[in-house]
């Protein structure tokens, strides 16, 4: 009974999160009789997905992802260095949204300019923090976008090896993989 109240608060806390203003809280929640409806929250316009710095194409390429994350399959090298991924969608529209994502964020973080969507990772922080510290190739083939990212910093390493497994979460999971993100982070760990 606790522990219920107890995840219900985490669970509350961090349903807020995914929707930053009441208004866009209340409307996800309205229409599906439950205010706990964690699986059930307004996946169509995904108001997590808006950024503080971000504009709406942004925020859109995001919501054509996530929505369409079934199609999306990645493959994920860890070097010592940083990371060598491929990442391919069978639908050609996912294919340019994650095509423009990929290029615009790792363009952000070379600029150290940071997008601040409301659900972004923490992990995001020490590359827009050291962006200039990461070397980037990025290659779009038949088998799909190739990115290459290494660093000589031993810190951005390990931050490249765990975003690179958080993306391949997301592309697994969907918004799944984000809401246990989200919940893990408020527990601490
Ligand atoms: C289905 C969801 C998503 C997919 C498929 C996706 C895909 C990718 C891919 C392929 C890369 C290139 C690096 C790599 O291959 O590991 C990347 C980088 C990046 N993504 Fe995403 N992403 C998703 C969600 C998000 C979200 C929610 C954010 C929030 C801001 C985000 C921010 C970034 C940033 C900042 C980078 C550049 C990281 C760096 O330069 O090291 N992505 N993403």
């Amino acid at each position: 009974m606790k522990r219920g109240v107890q995840f219900g608060l985490i669970a509350a806390t961090a349903f807020a999160a995914l929707f930053p203003s009441s208004e866009a809280m209340a409307q996800a929640m309205h229409g599906h009789g439950s205010t706990m409806g964690m699986h059930q929250h307004d996946e169509v316009n995904m108001p997590g997905l808006r950024g503080e710095n971000a504009s709406p194409e942004e925020s859109s390429d995001l919501a054509v992802m996530f929505r369409n994350f079934d199609t999306i399959t990645r493959e994920v090298e860890n070097l010592p260095n940083g990371i060598r991924t491929v990442t391919w969608s069978s639908d050609p529209k996912v294919m340019e949204a994650l095509v423009r994502h990929a290029v615009g964020m790792i363009d952000r973080v070379a600029q150290k300019d940071d997008p601040k969507i409301f659900i972004q990772s923490p992990t995001l922080k020490a590359f827009f923090m050291h962006g200039d510290e990461i070397k980037n190739e990025i290659e779009v083939t038949d088998k799909g976008l190739v990115v290459i990212q290494t660093s000589n910093n031993p810190a951005l390493v390990t931050a490249l090896h765990v975003h690179a497994a958080e993306v391949s979460d997301m592309v697994d999971r969907g918004m799944a993989a984000v809401h246990d993100m989200m919940m893990k982070q408020r527990r601490g760990h």
